[in-house]
């Protein structure tokens, strides 16, 4: 296995009773892993359709991706929540740091609508060089139609007849005004499968496209993710399935323990915006009836000057994940000639002081009896993230089962929007714009 998972520290023999999951309780989900997991393999082809697309053909992304990377020395994708959360962690975790300073194309996200990020991303992009991926699955998300109304805008004006060249939508294949309007104007569209959800489709063109163009090794992902597709379809032991145990674990500490707080503390910068992505994929998908964990992003060794004291000493309703990152590309040692009064860190690494901070951190929250698992990858590569991206798709999807609710569906998220769309005169929202006001009355 390149991925371990080190659950130790949520189990009772360890943090005690109170706080800790005892064995037999563990063991007690036998007999609803074995249902669920029978049921999860059925819903293949319709749910849990994420499970498919580490199986999909790349050839033909892949040769698009080819050309458009040779075009263009600007990519810009325009999307937001899963639409662009996915494309922004594979770029964070498996692109240098600087990338957008030394290599080409230069990776952009236009996702808020706020005027200050827009103009930044402006003053840097050369229009003449631009392609902007513009990324919808409804293909009407107010956002994302704001930023390509004005992008469209400019482009027509700067570039004539050639504008259309410098766009690709990434949108549903039979419905929606991104579908109409790049038919009607000779765009290039890829294509979201219909039964994929937002937040589960990184693994689709709306993830892979951009990933590829950056020269990201999109096969390498997907093998990964298949790696990842095998151990969870063979595996129905509840200590032997990661995705399973992931979820049990996290459901107990909720339901059982009142962990109503998930953490994930990567000891990694790049693995940063891997959290943005988990926490969406949580949050939207299991935060229903009055139930889900809220998840939260911490960063190690950072927030161990920041967020630690509360985790250790606050309100006993966290349970944290780890990640760590066995090796590194380039690592930096300690020199030997530095001043007497700090030589006890000589000869040292950095990579070994994160990960001797990480055990620090761990050995503070045992014995504060906080619960916490360790996800190590031996490094960072594209196979690595895409074990991890489905081992959380389907923790997330069993989470479902446990829950008893549909992960799929974000039925509040969709209330925001069509009010907003009320808000911004959209036709056939005047119920909905009734509704707001009548919310507002004194
Ligand atoms: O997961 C989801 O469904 C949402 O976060 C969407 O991805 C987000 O709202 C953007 O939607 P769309 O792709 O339709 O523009």
């Amino acid at each position: 296995m390149v991925i371990r998972i080190d659950y130790t520290n949520v189990m009772a023999e360890t943090i005690g009773e109170r706080d800790g999951i005892l064995r037999e309780e563990l063991l007690s989900f036998r007999h609803f892993v074995i249902e669920t997991h029978a049921r999860i393999q059925k819903e293949k082809e319709r749910k849990f359709y994420f499970a498919k697309l580490p199986y999909q053909d790349t050839q033909e992304i892949k040769e698009f991706a080819k050309e458009i990377s040779e075009r263009f020395d600007y990519f810009v994708l325009i999307g937001i929540g899963g639409s662009s959360l996915g494309a922004q962690m594979l770029f964070e975790s498996l692109k240098s740091i600087n990338h957008n300073i030394y290599d080409r194309p230069k990776f952009f996200i236009m996702d808020n609508v706020d005027p200050d990020k827009f103009s930044s991303i402006l003053e840097i992009i050369d229009i003449e060089k631009t392609c902007f991926n513009v990324v919808s699955k409804s293909g009407s998300t107010v956002e994302t139609i704001a930023n390509f109304a004005i992008v469209l805008d400019i482009l027509k004006k700067r570039l004539g007849e050639r504008w259309n060249e410098h766009l690709v939508f990434t949108t549903d294949p039979e419905k929606g005004f991104l579908k109409r309007f790049g038919e009607e104007n000779n765009i290039k569209i890829l294509h979201v499968p219909p039964k994929v959800g937002g937040r589960f489709s990184v693994l689709s063109p709306v993830g892979i496209f951009p990933a590829a163009v950056l020269g990201i090794d999109i096969d390498q992902l997907l093998e990964g993710a298949k790696k990842m597709d095998l151990v969870c379809s063979i595996e129905e032991h509840v200590e032997h399935n990661p995705a399973y145990l992931i979820a049990i674990t996290h459901y107990i500490a909720n339901m059982r323990r009142g962990k109503t707080i998930s953490v994930m503390m990567p000891y990694s910068e790049k693995l940063s915006s891997f959290v943005d992505w988990y926490r969406q994929l949580w949050a939207e998908s299991l935060g229903k009836d009055g139930l889900g964990q809220t998840p939260v992003k911490a960063l190690g060794t950072v927030d161990q000057h920041s967020q630690i004291q509360l985790y250790r000493d606050g309100l006993r309703d966290k349970i944290i994940t780890f990640i760590q990152v066995e090796r590194r590309a380039e690592d930096f040692k300690i020199p030997d000639e530095i001043p007497e009064d700090i030589h006890y860190l000589s000869g040292h690494t950095l990579h070994e002081i994160l990960n001797k901070e990480l055990l620090g951190t761990k050995a503070a929250l045992i014995k504060s009896k906080v619960p916490n698992i360790t996800i190590s990858m031996d490094k960072i590569s594209p196979y690595n993230i895409g074990m991890l991206i489905y081992l959380y798709e389907m923790a997330t999807g069993f989470s479902g089962y446990l829950y008893k609710i549909n992960p799929f569906d974000q039925p509040a998220v969709e209330e925001g929007k069509n009010f907003t769309y009320a808000l911004m005169g959209r036709e056939g929202y005047s119920q909905k714009l009734e509704e707001f006001e009548e919310l507002y009355k004194e």
